[in-house]
């Protein structure tokens, strides 16, 4: 069976790419005209017009390369309910941002399928709409239990047949990731890829982007409070050197990356502790469990160059909320919360592609990295 081969010719708007030449670039580590580490591109998850304008000036101050991912569910908020009428907002939306912008950026749809009637439309409307697209087939979300491979290779070739050919680039998965990210995106069962599996996966499908289960989980729950999580990373190296083999351009990518900012959490639970009796809701934020950024940082080096983030930079955002309605819950100007809501998502993305040595891509930074600090209290 022939693999469609990724169209790199193709033109899509002004300052938007297809993610996998982003991230392609990311693994190679070009920066500018100099060839060095690999880094990563964060894909972060957004679901609002802010969200987006905060990614894209964090993008910016750093000469970063950029992913702004979209859930099913945030494609629904966009559209009031329906997630088709969603994307071609986000659509025209990004295209007239990114022609205003100094970085090329890439629009993504995080959690697409291709199995039920409805995840079928999304993802070709997503196809029509964002530059690259994730074919979630190993999961039947409906039924909530795992698909077979065949079934899974069946879904995700067929999206590669028609994304491909329009230079649309396409993450699969192998393996079911746990946790909860929203509504439409959440998983009770979870299991590990199987090398076995994976050769034939990649071989048949022609994906150049995937998703292996080594552990991570979505949400703010990855393990337990006072334990590190802890990744399979034999298993991560393992499956990397298997897909290096069958084509080096064939990007990982690690859901679940968020690692939970504890200048954050403290910051939120502070002013929780001062705004009444909500010391439940302070309790939730210190059982709040992000991944253990060390052994990320080590995935980025061997090809993981995608990392999605979706929780921390919400929770950025809320404890940024409670700090503003405690300073003054009487200022009647929806402005004043905006300014500090987007400050703090602007610091949470700039902080994780700091991080990710995602800087100095495009242009030089316009800040000092070594001196940033994400500090809400500022
Ligand atoms: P987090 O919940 O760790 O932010 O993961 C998000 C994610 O993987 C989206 O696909």
């Amino acid at each position: 069976m022939s693999v469609s081969i990724l169209n790199k010719k193709i033109q899509f708007p002004e300052n938007m790419k297809a993610a996998h030449e982003l991230i392609l670039k990311a693994k190679k580590g070009e920066k500018g005209n100099k060839t060095g580490a690999s880094y990563a591109l964060p894909a972060f998850n957004v679901t609002t017009y802010q969200g987006i304008e905060a990614a894209m000036e964090a993008f910016e101050i750093l000469g970063s390369s950029g992913v702004i991912a979209f859930s099913n569910s945030a494609c629904k908020h966009f559209g009031k309910g329906d997630a088709l009428e969603g994307l071609e907002y986000i659509h025209e939306h990004v295209k007239f941002r990114a022609s205003k912008s100094s970085v090329p950026i890439a629009t993504h749809l995080d959690h697409g399928d291709n199995i039920g009637e409805q995840g079928r439309k999304v993802i070709r409307k997503a196809i029509e709409t964002l530059t690259s697209v994730m074919a979630d087939n190993s999961t039947d979300h409906a039924n909530k239990c795992a698909t077979s491979l065949k079934v899974n290779i069946e879904a995700t070739k067929e999206v590669v047949d028609l994304a491909h050919p329009k230079g649309v680039s396409v993450e699969g998965e192998l393996g079911v990731l746990a946790g909860v990210e929203d509504e439409d995106t959440h998983s009770e069962i979870s299991t590990y890829t199987d090398p076995e599996e994976l050769r034939e996966f990649l071989t048949t499908t022609g994906v150049l982007m995937l998703a292996p289960t080594i552990g991570t989980m979505h949400g703010p729950n990855k393990g337990k409070p006072g334990d590190k999580v802890k990744l399979n990373i034999e298993l991560a190296n393992t499956c990397l050197k298997l897909a290096n083999e069958i084509n080096p351009e064939i990007i990982f990518v690690a859901h679940g990356a968020s690692t939970l900012y504890q200048q954050v959490v403290d910051y939120a639970i502070a002013n929780l502790e001062s705004l009444g009796d909500l010391s439940s809701e302070a309790a939730t934020w210190k059982n709040f469990v992000g991944t253990d950024w060390n052994q990320i940082e080590g995935l980025i080096k061997n090809g993981f160059c995608k990392i999605n983030t979706d929780t921390e930079n919400r929770q950025t955002y809320l404890a940024a909320l409670l700090g503003a309605v405690k300073s003054t819950g009487s200022k009647i100007d929806i402005r004043y919360y905006e300014k500090i809501t987007y400050k703090a998502l602007v610091d949470s993305y700039v902080q994780k592609l700091i991080m990710a040595g995602n800087y100095g891509v495009w242009h030089e930074p316009k800040i000092n990295v070594n001196e940033f600090k994400l500090d809400l209290n500022l």
